[in-house]
């Protein structure tokens, strides 16, 4: 049953008559577990140990994965906390071999542009431990290509607009959400912005307004794939604790 929690419900209900709000509802918290000590503590170190197995590949194999792997990662991406509930994101999946040598094609020229020319030699060293090139059969290879787009705004059918707020931040944070959830399910991700990435728009047919985010390589790696030898901060390089 749908119940009213406010100090002061009269003072609430005034304020949303006056600004011509819907008044807000809100139902019993049900869902959140909570776990004896000992089994908190297990649970993050465990959660550690499989989150830290992730690594970006780049080296596909085609074995095809159910679509409902996809869509059920990506309803996971959609519960993902974001500015006022606005939801500012859409994913385009791309299983259509015709669609996925277009987005190579496109791909490949701005990275070859990149590479060659248009960006900094201090980005170019920052990516020299990686090995990437402008090189991307991956992008035809994996079976599935996610591209995800943050909305700045909504477009409505009358031609007015609503402003999302926090819109990068949020597909932020339900891209996190995805990587998770894909990785969850055995899968890789490669997670790639060929820049700029504005080609993504015209090949998808996405509204002007939509932003590409990332493009997400989805698969299973090649029996022989490698990774960059890379580490991770330790916890004192990337916190401190203010007790
Ligand atoms: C926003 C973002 C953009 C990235 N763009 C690319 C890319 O265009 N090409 C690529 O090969 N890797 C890309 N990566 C992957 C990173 O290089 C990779 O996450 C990083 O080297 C750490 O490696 P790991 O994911 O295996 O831990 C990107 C990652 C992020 C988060």
């Amino acid at each position: 049953m749908l119940r009213l929690y406010h100090r002061d419900k009269n003072v609430q209900r005034l304020q949303c008559k006056v600004q011509n709000m819907a008044e807000p509802q809100h139902i019993p918290l049900e869902d959140q577990r909570s776990y004896s000590i000992e089994e908190t503590v297990e649970r993050s170190r465990n959660f550690y140990q499989e989150i830290k197995r992730r690594r970006t590949v780049r080296d596909f194999s085609d074995r095809p994965i159910p679509r409902e792997v996809i869509e059920n990662c990506i309803l996971a991406a959609g519960t993902a906390p974001n500015g006022a509930n606005l939801q500012p994101w859409h994913f385009s999946v791309v299983e259509n071999p015709d669609v996925k040598t277009a987005i190579r094609k496109a791909a490949e020229q701005e990275e070859e542009a990149f590479y060659n020319g248009k960006a900094p030699q201090a980005w170019l060293d920052a990516l020299a431990p990686l090995g990437t090139d402008s090189s991307k059969p991956f992008l035809e290879i994996a079976p599935f290509l996610i591209v995800i787009f943050s909305k700045s705004h909504e477009q409505r059918d009358d031609g007015s607009t609503v402003k999302n707020y926090y819109a990068n931040e949020s597909t932020g944070i339900a891209t996190g959400f995805l990587i998770a959830a894909l990785h969850d399910a055995g899968l890789a991700t490669l997670t790639h912005t060929p820049s700029p990435m504005k080609f993504l728009n015209k090949i998808l047919h996405r509204p002007s307004h939509e932003r590409p985010f990332v493009l997400l390589v989805v698969g299973y790696p090649t029996e022989d794939a490698v990774v960059p030898a890379i580490s991770k901060k330790s916890l004192e390089e990337i916190s401190d604790f203010i007790d």
